[in-house]
C-alpha cells in the first residue's frame, strides 16, 4: 500500500519540484520494518507526541482570551470556563492532556528502560528523552501559575522557595524566577514567557530529534547489542498501515479516556491569589509530589543535593548499564535497581499526599503530620477529609 498524489496534481508538481525524490522518502519511511515484537507499549512515543499537538493547539485557543496579568488572568480564565463558547471543554484538554502527556511520557520512558532500548546505538535518544521529560515538567510547573488561583500562587512560592536552597547562586536564581522576592505580576509575565514561547520550541526541537535519531536507528529488538539481525522485510511488521493503524485504535482510547475526564472531573478554578492568606495544606502537582515529600526529610541544601541524586542518574544511566543485554530477565541489577525507584517514587508520592491531612480508619481519626507520620488524634472521629 502506497500514497501516492493525483496524477495531474503529481506532473504539475514534478515540473517545478523534486517530487519523486520526496515520494521515495514517504515511501520509505511508511514502509519501514519494524521488529515482530512491536506491540501496545510501543505506542507510548507516539500518543506522547500527539498529546503534545494537543497542548499547542488548546493552548493557541486559550490564549485567545487568557491575558497574563495579576488584575485579569483569574478573570480570563473564569470568562473562559463560563462565556466563551467550550471554553471549559478547551480548558478540560489542555489541563487533562497536561497530566496525560506526563502519564503517557513516564510509561515510554519505563518501557524504553525495562526492554534496555537505551543501549548502543541509542543512548544519546535517551538523553534527549529526559531533556524532554525536564521540559514537559516544566511545562506543569510553569503552567499551574498562570490561572492566578490561591493554589496555583502558593505552590509557586513553596516550588520557587526551594531553588533557593542551592549553595552560592540559589538566592539569584530564586529572584530571577520570581522576578523580585516574592510571587508578583513579574513571575506570571516570566512563567507566561516560559510556557508560550522558550519551552514550546525547545520541546518542538528536541522532539523532532529524538524522532529523528529513532527513524534513522530504527526501533530497538531484544537481542544483545552487537548481535541485532537484520530485520528480515518479508517477517516484519510494516509501519503503515499495520503499527499506524494500532496506534490509531490506542489513540481513540486515549481521546475516550481524555473526554471522560473532563466531564466527569472538570477542571476547577478556586479562589482568586491572595498573597496574605495562606491557604492549608498546599500540594504540588502529583508529578513533583515524591520529590516535595523527600525534600522534607533532609535539611535545605542536603535535601536539594539528594533529590538531584536520581535525577542524574537518569540523564547518565546508557553510560552506566553497558552489559549488552537488553532482555529484563538478563539484567536483574539494573532490573532491580528500577523496580526500587519506581517504588520508592511511589511510596513517596503517596505519603507525599496524605501528609498534613486528617483521616479516620476504623473509627479512630488520625492526623498525618509533614513527614507522614500519623498520630492518634482524641478528637471524635469525623468524616474522611483530606
Ligand atoms: C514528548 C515526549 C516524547 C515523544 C513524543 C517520544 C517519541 C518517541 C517515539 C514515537 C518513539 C518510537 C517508539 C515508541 O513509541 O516506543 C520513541 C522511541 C524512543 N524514545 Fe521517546 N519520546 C518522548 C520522550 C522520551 C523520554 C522521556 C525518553 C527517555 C528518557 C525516551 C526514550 C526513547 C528511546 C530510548 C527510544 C528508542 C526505543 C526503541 O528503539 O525501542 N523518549 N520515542
Amino acid at each position: 500500500m502506497s500514497l501516492k498524489l493525483p496524477n495531474k496534481i503529481q506532473n504539475w508538481l514534478s515540473q517545478r519540484l523534486p517530487v519523486e525524490t520526496a515520494e521515495q522518502f514517504i515511501d520509505e519511511q511508511t514502509h519501514k520494518p519494524m521488529p515482530e515484537a512491536t506491540g501496545f507499549l510501543h505506542t507510548f512515543g507516539s500518543l506522547s507526541l500527539f498529546l503534545f499537538i494537543n497542548q499547542v493547539v488548546t493552548g493557541i485557543l486559550l490564549m485567545v482570551y487568557y491575558r497574563p496579568t495579576t488584575n485579569t488572568a483569574f478573570e480570563s480564565i473564569r470568562f473562559i470556563m463560563t462565556k466563551a463558547h467550550f471554553g471549559w471543554f478547551i480548558r478540560g484538554l489542555h489541563a487533562w492532556g497536561a497530566t496525560l502527556m506526563i502519564l503517557c511520557v513516564l510509561i515510554h520512558m519505563i518501557r524504553t528502560f525495562f526492554m534496555g532500548a537505551f543501549k548502543k546505538p541509542r543512548e544519546l535518544t535517551w538523553v534527549l528523552g529526559v531533556a524532554i521529560f525536564g521540559c514537559t515538567v516544566t511545562f506543569g510547573f510553569t503552567g499551574y501559575l498562570l490561572p492566578w488561583n490561591q493554589l496555583s500562587y502558593w505552590a509557586t512560592t513553596v516550588g520557587t522557595e526551594i531553588t533557593g536552597a542551592i549553595p552560592f547562586v540559589g538566592p539569584y536564581l530564586r529572584t530571577l524566577l520570581r522576578g523580585g522576592e516574592s510571587i508578583s505580576g513579574e513571575t506570571l509575565a516570566r512563567f507566561f514567557v516560559l510556557h508560550v514561547v522558550v519551552l514550546p520550541w525547545a520541546l518542538t526541537a528536541l522532539i523532532a530529534t529524538h524522532l529523528f535519531l529513532m527513524r534513522v536507528q530504527g526501533l530497538a529488538t531484544m537481542e544483545k547489542v552487537g548481535e541485532e539481525k537484520h530485520i528480515d522485510e518479508h517477517d516484519a511488521v510494516p509501519f503503515f498501515p499495520h503499527h499506524v493503524l494500532k496506534e490509531g485504535v490506542i489513540l481513540c482510547g486515549l481521546l475516550a479516556t481524555l473526554i471522560t475526564l473532563i466531564v466527569v472531573w472538570p477542571v476547577e478554578l478556586g479562589e482568586k491569589a491572595n498573597p496574605l492568606v495562606t491557604p492549608e495544606g498546599i500540594k504540588p502537582e502529583w508529578y513533583f509530589l515524591s520529590t516535595y515529600q523527600l525534600l522534607k526529610y533532609f535539611p535545605k541544601t542536603i535535601g536539594l543535593f539528594v533529590s538531584l541524586i536520581p535525577q542524574v542518574l537518569l540523564l547518565i544511566w546508557p553510560f552506566l548499564d553497558r552489559t549488552p543485554e537488553r532482555h529484563p530477565k538478563k539484567r536483574p541489577i539494573s532490573v532491580t535497581i528500577g523496580v526500587v525507584a519506581l517504588l520508592l517514587a511511589i511510596v513517596f508520592g503517596f505519603v507525599g499526599y496524605m501528609s498534613e491531612s486528617t483521616i479516620t480508619w476504623r473509627g479512630q481519626r488520625y492526623e498525618i503530620d509533614v513527614r507522614g507520620v500519623p498520630h492518634h488524634s482524641e478528637t471524635k472521629a469525623a468524616p474522611h477529609s483530606n
